[in-house]
């Protein structure tokens, strides 16, 4: 039975870095991985996919032909993937490898806010384990504010998907020692995150509130990884293995 990983995150999170660098990690441990793109609108890949959805619809011919802007058109686009979705699948279940890596695109807001991107996703996956990485941009999460709400998007996606999750922050190798350090601290103390937060991030929440919010945002693991040096790799296989395999290896 295959695993499926699920990489999803903010634009520019290094979704595609990571799906092209956790194959090749997967596969220098003697482990098959399948790449499934499922962004209709990327134009250059840094990895071959083992399948496309640009076979299946391209959001770039759906933008002119609507007159839509990029993003109604990918919304467009993956709306039209719904209804080709039991091509899709039948393509994926013609691959036999222990993992399928699938690469989501930019606008996450069709996982986070819309059932299309669940709808999807639940259907290629149907009764297999799975487990969702949720990028979150290190060079980002510097500053406190922008990781609470990037730990909120978390929550969103979780809520739609509700697979299990891993919070990744990736870019480590571009963030200073000193600030990685804090973003170490912020996550193994959400107390001291909440201490840090500037006051736009207690407009609706007391500090009590707060810090509670917080506990709950952080239950989900955590792992730090660099997608050019493969720092983080190790720990996010351990990761991986403890939610999809229950702590079994298979390397
Ligand atoms: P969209 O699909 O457009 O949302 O982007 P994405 O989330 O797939 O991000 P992508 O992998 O395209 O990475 C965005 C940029 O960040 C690229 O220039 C990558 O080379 C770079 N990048 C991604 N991960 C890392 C990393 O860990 N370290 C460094 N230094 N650069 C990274």
């Amino acid at each position: 039975m295959p695993y499926y990983i699920v990489v999803l995150g903010t634009a520019g999170s290094g979704k595609t870095t990571l799906s092209g660098s956790l194959r090749e990690y997967l596969e220098d441990h003697s482990l098959d991985a399948a790449i499934v793109n499922l962004d209709p609108a990327v134009e250059k890949l840094p990895y071959d996919p083992d399948v496309d959805v640009r076979d299946y619809v391209d959001a770039r011919e759906v933008m002119e032909k609507y007159g839509l802007g990029p993003n109604g058109a990918l919304i467009a686009s993956m709306d039209m993937l719904a209804l080709k979705i039991n091509d899709l699948r039948e393509e994926i279940e013609g691959l036999r490898p222990n993992y399928f890596i699938i690469d989501t695109p930019g606008q996450m807001e069709v996982f986070a806010f819309r059932e299309t991107g669940p709808i999807i996703l639940n259907s290629i996956i149907g009764e297999n384990r799975r487990a969702s990485l949720f990028l979150i941009d290190g060079l980002q999460v510097v500053n406190p504010n922008n990781l609470l709400s990037s730990l909120l998007l978390s929550a969103s996606v979780h809520a739609r998907l509700a697979y299990p999750q891993i919070n990744v922050v990736t870019k480590t190798d571009l963030i200073p020692g000193d600030e990685l350090g804090k973003i170490d601290e912020y996550f193994e103390d959400p107390y001291s995150l909440a201490e840090a937060l500037n006051s736009p991030g207690y407009l609706i929440w007391s500090k009590d509130e707060i810090e509670l919010l917080l506990e709950k945002l952080m239950l989900f693991d955590v792992v730090k990884v660099s997608n050019v040096s493969g720092e983080g790799l190790d720990e996010l296989y351990a990761a991986l293995q403890r939610v999809l395999a229950g702590g079994e290896d298979y390397y």
